[in-house]
């Protein structure tokens, strides 16, 4: 093996046969899809333009010529900056029986959790993404021109269907990844894990040890409330829209359809449980006082009071504004569910994280209010709002939540798209780690010299 890096063309020491990869033709084109983007940003930033439709004073948190755009003809635009022309990375996803301990983290000790119960609900993001993956063009089948390698793995799902302890969760990871050399080779730095819920990588308890430099998609951003360490990090980690129900984002036959601001009962809801946090306790509290501004309903989650899933979402679409309150951590499924019956998602949870806000500026779409400042004044605020203005956050939402849909990858505007943009972010041509040494001619070698191509598991882990 000469080289881990045997790609030509695709970085500077390619090597020998490297071809120019910016010719004179890219170029050309490159500058003139600058250009149109450009006029299709300026048109979309003309016809939304927040200084011409928001009152008082506005000062915006990001420039909007940088932030995705819609066409006239209603395609999705992404910017130049960052993101470039062009989605091309290539990602190795590990097969079940490659890597001895995989099978368990999808399926459980006994190989009886079935994905299609763990492609539902809220967390069924880990299922998606990675069924998605194996269709995908972006998958390669050979590691050695991987940018990337997804580690597939369905534990929230597992686990609370009772298919392993955490202390199982622990001890597979651990050898599973001490199976794989190329995990090795980077320190894991190329490497993608998903973990779809509130809890982040600490479902796997030593994530700390093994993953900090792994990239990690998540949609929370934040876990300060129960430990002192937060397992998502800015400049690595990508957070990824919650799972929201198929029957309201898929086209066509739509469980639950919007209604006309005027048809709504409500000024503003909140639909979900109090869990005993702070917020949420008194905004029912808050429904008591304002019994005809706010609506709410105490959620049944079991019974036969239980809401359905179509009545559930018959509630949301009955207020102009849906307030998303703090739960057990930052990120509530609601934030992203409002989109799909249109009501402006009023955010009551400081330390959120968004998902994909180099080209998304919330202030378009969306409110957040200090928690600290849940009461009678919220409401007041709420109803100051012109209907006008929010008829203009909820047309602007309308365009950007195909970003929350985990639409097929065909789609030109998807989560998964989305995803796939941010990961090409993270590409890097070369990686390394403190046990990766390399020689004169481009051999890499382990503290003991040996070659990558002879590398045998169990690979020593930090
Ligand atoms: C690279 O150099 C090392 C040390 O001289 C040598 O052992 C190894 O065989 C070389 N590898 C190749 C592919 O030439
Ligand atoms: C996880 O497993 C590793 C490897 O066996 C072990 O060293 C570590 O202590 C375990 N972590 C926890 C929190 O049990
Ligand atoms: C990652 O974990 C290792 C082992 O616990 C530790 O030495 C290192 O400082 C950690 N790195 C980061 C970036 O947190």
């Amino acid at each position: 093996m000469a080289a881990i890096n045997s790609r030509t063309g695709r970085s500077f020491a390619g090597g020998g046969a490297s071809t120019p990869s910016c010719t004179r033709t890219h170029q050309i084109g490159a500058l003139a899809l600058v250009i149109t983007t450009f006029f299709l940003t300026r048109l979309f930033d003309q016809s939304f333009s927040p200084s011409s439709s928001f009152p008082g004073h506005y000062t915006s948190l990001s420039n909007f010529d940088d932030a995705v755009s819609v066409s006239s003809g209603g395609s999705l635009c992404w910017p130049e900056r960052g993101y470039g022309t062009r989605l091309s990375i290539k990602i190795y996803v590990y097969d079940e029986n490659e890597i001895d301990g995989l099978k368990l983290l999808l399926y459980g000790r006994d190989g009886k959790i079935s994905p299609e119960s763990c492609i539902k609900g809220q967390w069924g993001t880990q299922v998606k993404i990675h069924k998605m993956l194996l269709q995908s063009r972006f998958r390669t089948r050979k590691k050695e021109e991987a940018d990337l390698f997804f580690v597939p793995a369905y534990v929230k799902c597992v686990r609370m269907m009772g298919g392993l302890s955490d202390k199982e969760i622990n001890l597979t990871y651990v050898k599973v990844l001490s199976q794989m050399p190329h995990f090795r080779l980077s320190g894991g730095r190329n490497h993608v894990f998903i973990f779809p819920s509130g809890a982040g990588a600490h479902i796997f308890k030593s994530w700390a040890t093994y993953l900090n430099r792994s990239i990690i998609l998540t949609p929370e951003g934040d876990r300060t409330d129960k430990r002192d360490t937060s397992a998502f990090n800015t400049w690595k980690d990508i957070i990824i829209p919650g799972n929201v129900e198929d029957g309201m984002t898929t086209h066509g036959a739509k469980l639950v359809e919007p209604l006309p601001l005027a048809k709504r009962k409500h000024l503003a809801n909140f639909l979900g449980r109090a869990q005993g946090k702070v917020g949420r306790l008194q905004l029912i509290e808050l429904t008591k006082q304002f019994p005809d501004k706010l609506e709410s309903p105490e959620l049944k989650f079991s019974g036969p009071e239980k809401l359905g899933k179509a009545e559930y979402f018959k509630h949301l679409r009955n207020a102009k504004f849906c307030l998303a309150p703090r739960g057990e951590s930052s990120w509530t499924l609601r934030f992203y569910e409002s989109f799909f019956v249109e009501c402006v998602p009023v955010i009551l949870s400081d330390q959120v994280e968004l998902p994909f806000q180099n080209v998304v500026d919330y202030t378009q779409i969306s409110i957040k209010w200090p928690s600290t400042r849940i009461g009678a004044e919220l409401l007041e605020y709420l109803e100051s709002i012109p209907d006008k203005n929010i008829e203009e956050m909820i047309a602007r939402g309308r365009q950007v939540r195909c970003l929350w849909s985990y639409a097929p990858e065909t789609e030109s505007c998807s989560a998964f798209n989305a995803i796939m943009w941010e990961l090409q972010k993270k590409v890097r041509q070369f990686h390394q780690s403190s046990e990766t040494f390399w020689l004169h001619n481009r051999t890499i070698v382990n503290r003991n010299l040996v070659e990558f191509s002879k590398w045998k598991p169990p690979m020593p882990l930090p």
